[in-house]
């Protein structure tokens, strides 16, 4: 095993120590207090990328409680919420879009000041060219968000399906081309929090 491996290893240890002690709803109690945390890390931002969204429920959050202007991105639209239930801001505010999260064509450069993937970015195939391509659309300074189940937690008990370490995430995030990239375990260990930014080219150059 190499050295950050091992490293990766101690490190997610931590998670697997704590599942067993943790109750099946675990996810579902801390999910308010995800949410504003979400919110507060996102809080300079006013239009916001939600990829992987889901029923955009997130979204509606960001865009009920503290005004952020959110397009929802999901390659399955089944859960999407329907526009004739939303009131006149969210319709104005929140657009969920059917797309692959590495072909935003229908984005410009640079329109969005932040992007979050919440529960997302294990599901993805290719992350790093996803990330490259939400990289393209964040103005420069903007932030990405990775807010994911981590290898050996609960949800590895629950769901049983394929997490990143930390380690990996912000692998994936400096190979994407992120900058100030960090990554670390909070609630109890049980959840990935990985930020990076997009730099201006001189900053990448210095
Ligand atoms: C576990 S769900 C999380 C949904 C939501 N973010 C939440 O927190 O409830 C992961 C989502 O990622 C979506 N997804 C997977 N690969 C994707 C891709 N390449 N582009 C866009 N969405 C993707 C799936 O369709 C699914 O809705």
């Amino acid at each position: 095993m190499g050295l950050a491996a091992g490293v990766g290893k101690l490190k997610t240890a931590g998670a697997a120590e704590n599942r067993a002690r943790l109750s099946d709803g675990f996810y579902e109690e801390i999910r308010p207090r995800l949410y504003r945390r979400i919110a507060r890390e996102l809080r300079g931002a006013g239009r916001i990328l939600d990829l992987g969204c889901g029923s955009c429920e997130l979204a509606r959050f960001l865009v009920n409680r503290y005004g952020k202007e959110v397009t929802g991105v999901d390659v399955a639209d089944g859960s999407f919420p329907d526009p004739e239930q939303m009131d006149d801001r969210a319709r104005r505010r929140l657009r969920c879009v059917k797309a692959d999260a590495r072909q935003l064509e229908f984005l410009g450069n640079e329109v969005a000041d932040a992007a979050v993937a919440k529960w997302a970015l294990h599901e993805m195939d290719r992350p790093r060219e996803i990330l490259e391509e939400v990289r393209r659309v964040l103005r420069v300074g903007g932030e990405l968000l990775i807010v994911d189940f981590p290898r050996d937690s609960l949800a590895q008990r629950l769901w049983n399906e394929e997490y990143y370490t930390p380690e990996e995430v912000s692998e994936i995030l400096e190979r994407a081309g992120y900058e100030h990239v960090s990554a670390r375990l909070i609630e109890r260990r049980q959840v990935v929090w990985a930020k990076g930014f997009r730099a201006g080219a001189e900053e990448r150059q210095s």
